[in-house]
Order: structure tokens, then sequence, then C-alpha cells
């Protein structure tokens, strides 16, 4: 478990690859803003419901999967936007498996709707839920969900 004591509970945002480069790719999928807006955005509305936020983009699986270590008794949720690492990475899955707290799936398009390997997700199986297909939107949905499950905040 996270530490009880902690003033503001801690949320950590994970990124997987490519969405370093948000703003110059497929902006007709993806939205015209860069990866460091939805932080921005993620930021202010965690502060805004009493939580403690941090990001950690990463090209490379190990790396996300070495960032889901770490919050292990130290973040009360995650947030992961795994990218197309969602598709397939069962190393991701098992770490998130490992977590214990509150795990939300994020994406900014809708990969229901998108091309069949979007279709699935090892992420979902172990979140517990998904936030898909309202842009940078749901960086803000995200956060709510957060704290709704943790019962911080009044929004
Ligand atoms: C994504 C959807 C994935 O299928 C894709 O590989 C991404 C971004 C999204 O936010 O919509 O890189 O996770």
């Amino acid at each position: 478990m996270y530490p009880v004591s902690a003033s503001k509970p801690l949320v950590v945002l994970l990124s997987g690859p490519n969405l370093s480069l948000l703003g110059q790719r497929q902006p007709e999928i993806y939205g015209p803003e860069i990866l460091a807006e939805h932080v921005v955005a993620a930021t202010e509305e965690a502060h805004a419901l009493g939580l403690a936020m941090e990001h950690h983009q990463s090209e490379h699986e190990g790396e996300l999967v070495e960032q889901v270590h770490r919050a292990r008794g130290r973040a009360a949720a995650l947030v992961v936007n795994a990218g197309a690492l969602t598709h397939y990475s069962w190393a991701l899955h098992d770490a998130l498996a490992s977590f214990d707290g509150v795990v939300v799936e994020l994406h900014l398009s809708n990969p229901a709707g998108r091309e069949p390997f979007r279709h699935t997700s090892v992420v979902a199986p172990v979140a517990d839920g998904t936030i898909a297909g309202f842009g940078g939107l749901g960086y803000r949905l995200a956060m709510v969900a957060v704290a709704r499950r943790l019962g911080t905040g009044s929004r």
C-alpha cells in the first residue's frame, strides 16, 4: 500500500513510446497539443483535487516497467498511456499487476474504433478502468477518476 501518512496522495502519470512526438505525430488523430501541455493540464487538475503528480515518458518498455516498480509503495495511483505497448507488452501488464493502487488506462484516441491490432489491450485487464477517445480532456478526466476512487477532492 502507498504511505497513508502522505498529506497528498501521489499519482504517477506514465507516457509510452512516441508520445514525445505529440503535436507533430498524426495531429488529425492525436490532436495538436504537445505532451507537455497534457502534463500541465493533468498537473493542474491533480493539484485542484488534492493530489500530487509526477510524470515520466519513455520510448523503452523496460524503463516504463521500472517506473511502475518505483511507484510501488510510494504512489496511490498510476495513469498509464502506454502508446503501442498497450497492445502487446505483457511485461508492462505484469508490472501493473504488481502495483497495489488505482490504475487508469488512458488514450487520446479511441483504439476500439481504429485498426484491429489496437483492439487488444493488455493493460485493460489490470486497470480499474479506461479513458479513451476524448483527446487531451482525458488527462483531466483520469485525475478526476483517480480522486473519486481514492475519495479525495470534491469535484
Ligand atoms: C494511443 C493509442 C495507441 O494505439 C497508439 O499506439 C499510441 C497512442 C493513444 O493515446 O490514443 O501511441 O495510446
